[in-house]
């Protein structure tokens, strides 16, 4: 498997799973490589065998070719390979097997401890470095890196799903990791070759109606909108996943209790521990 998959749909089927056929848009230019991001899907289950050497790498290269502010480059990853470490991170993030289960699993960090100790040798201060607009930098450029990764996967035939949960308790995982104040892991990431039955279909979007505005924000029809979109996500769990949550459902139950932050509503004390004083 060495590049883009040849089976990849064509534009207009493309556009159909990934909006539903009642809400397609309309069909612009197109490549190889819109062809791959709109067949992005997230896998939860891995084959064991690991992806040839030199994979870790290239995903490096690509994820730091990535914009990042100010070419501050205020991230870093780390490739966790120990099971035991991997049980306990799995854990953290509240007992998801894939972590152990992927050959390569990867902590994405807002890292600005590098710049402190630049700061350090240089004999300097950096009074910009305790604000949340430092952090809030960190944490783009930690996501944009890895979503470059990400798509590099994909592009080789791997699949992989992103890790928020390690934020429950984003304490615990710098003590595992042995992070320097200064450093967080802001999601992980597994990596892998996907079990063929865990391939599972295309998420459904929102339509575009509902997230591209022209000139000002519009509310239009969010209602019949969100109407639409429940039937089809309601369709595509009862498919891949034996349930039948709407949209609506799982985001209410996602964000309707602190519980169901899981840990996360203490993030900030936890991330002023770590050295991020978020000013
Ligand atoms: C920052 C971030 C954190 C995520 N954390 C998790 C996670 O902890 N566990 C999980 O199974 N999926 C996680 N996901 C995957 C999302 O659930 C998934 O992207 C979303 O449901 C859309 O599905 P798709 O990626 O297959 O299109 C995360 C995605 C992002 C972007």
């Amino acid at each position: 498997m060495d590049s883009i998959t040849p089976t990849m749909p064509g534009q207009a089927e493309a556009l159909a799973l990934r909006y539903g056929p009642d809400a397609v848009p309309p069909a612009g230019p197109w490549s190889d490589a819109i062809a791959l991001l709109l067949g992005h899907r997230s896998v939860r289950a891995y084959r064991p065998d690991a992806p040839p050497a030199g994979t870790l790498e290239t995903l490096v290269a690509a994820a730091q070719s990535a914009a990042t502010s100010s070419n501050l480059q205020t991230w870093s990853v780390v490739a966790v390979s120990d099971p035991a470490v991997r049980a306990q991170l799995a854990t953290i993030a509240g007992g998801q097997k894939h972590i152990e289960q992927c050959p390569l699993f990867l902590v994405w960090l807002a890292d600005l401890s590098r710049l402190g100790r630049i700061a350090d040798a240089e004999g300097r201060t950096l009074e910009g470095l305790p604000y949340l607009e430092t952090f809030l930098v960190a944490s783009i450029d930690a996501a944009l890196a890895a979503q470059n990764a990400v798509v590099a996967a994909e592009s080789l035939g791997l699949s992989t799903v992103y890790i928020g949960a390690l934020r429950n308790d984003v304490e615990a995982v710098a003590r595992l990791l042995r992070l320097p104040p200064g450093a967080a892991g802001v999601f992980g990431l597994c990596v892998g070759y996907a079990e063929p039955a865990a391939t599972g279909e295309v998420k459904p979007r929102l339509p575009q109606s509902a997230v591209l505005h022209r000139e000002t924000y519009g509310i239009g029809d969010e209602r019949a909108q969100r109407a639409a979109y429940d039937g089809l996500m309601g369709a595509f769990s009862r498919r891949n996943e034996m349930q039948a949550d709407t949209w609506t459902e799982r985001v209410l139950a996602r964000i309707a209790s602190i519980r169901s932050l899981r840990g996360r509503d203490r993030l900030k004390p936890a991330l002023r521990a770590l050295g991020f004083p978020l000013r």
